[in-house]
């Protein structure tokens, strides 16, 4: 075990003033996250955070995601926060149903209003932007020389273009979590909640449900279910936008595997390099779809 996850786990116990359990809950590919549990019934979420995610831009800094995950604490979509410990967070546990792709399909306006929740709340101190991201996980690649998908590139001139066709629209930033895949979606009593803000900020609301579609594979149907639910109205521009994102999404974090592999970790039942070859594919198969132009011509009005 790690030994900053040792002192937690023993910070923690101190802090219930009690002896704890814990079982680790394999989630994502970035941090330590483990149940903890006490004799009598208490139980809390756990999460360690790993200085390396922020260094290589995977993730925030520390301090950042802990501030923001305050802030989403305070909308009632997030776990609250018991507590704060030095890169560590003691959170509410959410007894409840982690996602998969298909219940996220199954429940897009429960979804949508989660979404909104979180974007109606206080703004967070930084901001977040897809092409910036891109940007800088290219930057990281070429600087280590780190394996991008054949022809990757070769999409700079689309990625620019579709940056200007965003750009035509104003939309207001929002407070967005922009790493919505189904497993940071948590069904409680009811309603949908939200964890894990490692790659939170404000940003255009368009990417977040961009995000989830791409995450949960949305057909183009349920893009359009997800953004009317979310906006309430029909707007075949916004539909448009957020199907730009879908492909943003996909092309960037088709990186975010590629970085994460070369500079964090290379864990052995985990396979990276399907994992970016699927989004990749997702990503190249839009671009070169016949209606990629009228997508653009719609958003753009
Ligand atoms: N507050 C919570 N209550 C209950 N389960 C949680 C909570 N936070 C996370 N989890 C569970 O742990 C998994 C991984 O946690 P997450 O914060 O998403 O970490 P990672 O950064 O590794 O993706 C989630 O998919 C969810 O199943
Ligand atoms: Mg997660």
């Amino acid at each position: 075990m790690p030994d900053p996850v040792a002192s937690a786990l023993g910070l923690v116990a101190s802090w219930a003033g009690r002896p704890v359990t814990h079982t680790r809950i394999k989630g994502g590919l970035s941090h330590y996250i483990a149940r903890v549990e006490t004799d009598d019934g208490d139980r809390w979420l756990l999460r360690v955070l790993d200085p390396k995610i922020a260094a290589t831009g995977l993730g925030l800094p520390l301090n950042q995601e802990i501030a923001n995950t305050v802030v989403a604490a305070g909308t009632g979509v997030g776990a609250r926060v018991l507590h704060e410990l030095p890169g560590a967070l003691i959170l509410e546990y959410i007894d409840g149903l982690t996602l998969d792709a298909p219940a996220v399909r199954a429940r897009i306006p429960q979804v949508a209003q989660a979404a909104r929740a979180l974007h109606a709340g206080p703004r967070f101190a930084n901001d977040f932007s897809i092409f910036r991201k891109y940007d800088g996980f290219v930057a990281l690649c070429r600087e280590h020389d780190l394996p991008m998908p054949d022809g990757f590139t070769d999409w700079t001139g689309a990625v620019r273009a579709i940056k200007e066709t965003l750009a035509k629209r104003h939309i207001t930033d929002v407070p967005c979590h922009n790493d919505l895949l189904p497993e940071n979606f948590i069904e409680a009593q009811d309603r949908v909640r939200i964890v894990d803000y490692q790659l939170s900020g404000n940003n255009d609301p368009c990417f977040e449900l961009g995000d989830i579609a791409a995450e949960a594979s949305f057909d183009p149907d349920d893009v359009e279910r997800l953004t009317r639910a979310y906006f309430g109205t029909h707007d075949e521009a916004l539909i448009a936008r957020v199907r730009l994102n879908v492909i943003m999404s996909n092309l960037t974090w088709t990186l975010w595997f590629v970085v994460h592999h070369g500079l964090v970790a290379q864990q052995r039942d985990f396979d990276y390099n399907a994992e970016a070859a699927t989004k990749y594919a997702k990503a190249t198969g839009d671009l070169t779809d016949p209606g990629f132009g009228s997508l653009m011509d719609a958003a753009g009005r």
